[in-house]
C-alpha cells in the first residue's frame, strides 16, 4: 500500500533529524511541498492523501544531498525575500532575511513619486536591486558585480520579478563602474566576512556559498574601505549610500564612513536586534 504524503514528511524528518539538521520537520514539509508544487500551508490539508507512486524516489536524492549539508533554498530552488520570490542556486549567495532592514533603510530615503536612479554594487542574487525597483516604482538601476554566473541569476529574478526594463547590470568590479556620478542612491551588502572567521561558520555556507559573496579581506572591511572612499569622491552631492554590515561592524564602518566625509549617518538593526543597517549622505554643499 502507498504511503500517504504526511508519513513521507515523517519518514523524510526522520532522514534530516538523524543528520543532524536543526528544524528538520519544517524542512521535511518545505521540501515534500515543494516537490508537490503546492505551499507548505497546504500540506496540512493533504497529509491523509496517497503518495503517487515513485514519490519518495524522487524526495530520496534531495534529503541525501541537504544531509550532507547543501542548502534547503538550492533544493527548493527559491526563496522569498522582502515578500517576493527569488530564483536561488549556486551562483550567488542566498538572500537573507536580515538583509531586509536594509531595504527598509533605503526606502526611507527614496522620496515617493520622484524618478531616482539606484544601483546595488555586489549584487549577487538581485534581491536587493529588484525589491527596490519593485518597491519604488519611478525608479531605475544597475546591479554591478565581478561574478558572471550571479550576474545571470539576478538577470534571471529582474524578470522573474517583472523588473527587467528598469534594471541594467555591469559585469565587473565596483572599482572599474563608472556610474557612481549618476545615482541617487547605492545599496551594498558587500562580502564582510574576516577571512579566517569563514572556515569556523556552518558547512551550508562554508562548502556551498561562493567564497566571492562572503571573504571580506583580514578583518572584515576591505570592501568597505573601497566602496566607502569610492563613493565619497564620485557620489554627486546628496546621494545616499546604504551599507549592510555584519553585527559587530558598526563603529568600525561609522569611522570610515566619518573619515571619508559623509554626514547624515544613520543605523539600523535586524528582526534579531543586530545591528545591521548603515545609510550616509554626501554633503550637498
Ligand atoms: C554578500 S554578497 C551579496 C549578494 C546580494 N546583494 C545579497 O544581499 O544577497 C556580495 C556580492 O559582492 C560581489 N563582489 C565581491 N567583490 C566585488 C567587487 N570588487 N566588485 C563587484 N562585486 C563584488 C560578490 O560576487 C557577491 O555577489
Amino acid at each position: 500500500m502507498s504511503r500517504t504524503f504526511g508519513e513521507i514528511v515523517c519518514w523524510a524528518q526522520r532522514r534530516l533529524g538523524g543528520a543532524g539538521i536543526e528544524g528538520a520537520r519544517q524542512e521535511a514539509r518545505w521540501l515534500v511541498a515543494g516537490l508537490m508544487d503546492i505551499e507548505p500551508g497546504e500540506l496540512i490539508t493533504r497529509d491523509r492523501d496517497p503518495a503517487p507512486a515513485g514519490f519518495a524516489a524522487k524526495l530520496d536524492p534531495l534529503l541525501r544531498r541537504r544531509a550532507v549539508g547543501e542548502p534547503l533554498a538550492y533544493l527548493t530552488g527559491n526563496t522569498e525575500f522582502y515578500g517576493r520570490i527569488f530564483k536561488t542556486d549556486a551562483r550567488a549567495l542566498i538572500p537573507r532575511d536580515d538583509s531586509e532592514c536594509v531595504v527598509e533603510l533605503a526606502f526611507e530615503l527614496m522620496p515617493a513619486g520622484e524618478t531616482l536612479g539606484v544601483a546595488d554594487l555586489g549584487t549577487g542574487s538581485g534581491c536587493l536591486l529588484v525589491s527596490l525597483l519593485t518597491g519604488h516604482p519611478w525608479t531605475r538601476g544597475t546591479g554591478v558585480d565581478l561574478s558572471a554566473e550571479a550576474l545571470s541569476l539576478a538577470r534571471e529574478n529582474a524578470a522573474l520579478n517583472s523588473v527587467e526594463a528598469k534594471a541594467d547590470f555591469f559585469a565587473g568590479s565596483w572599482a572599474d563602474w563608472t556610474g557612481w556620478g549618476e545615482v541617487d542612491l547605492i545599496i551594498s551588502n558587500p562580502p564582510y566576512i574576516a577571512s579566517d572567521i569563514i572556515e569556523t561558520l556552518d558547512r551550508d555556507v562554508r562548502d556551498y556559498e561562493p567564497r566571492l559573496a562572503l571573504d571580506g579581506g583580514p578583518d572584515g572591511l576591505d570592501a568597505y574601505r573601497e566602496i566607502i572612499v569610492l563613493g565619497a569622491e564620485k557620489m554627486k552631492p546628496g546621494a545616499w549610500l546604504v551599507l549592510e554590515i555584519g553585527y559587530d561592524q558598526k563603529a568600525a564602518v561609522t569611522a570610515l564612513l566619518e573619515a571619508a566625509g559623509w554626514t547624515g549617518i544613520l543605523h539600523r538593526r535586524d528582526l534579531g536586534g543586530n545591528d545591521r543597517a548603515v545609510a550616509a549622505q554626501r554633503p550637498v554643499g
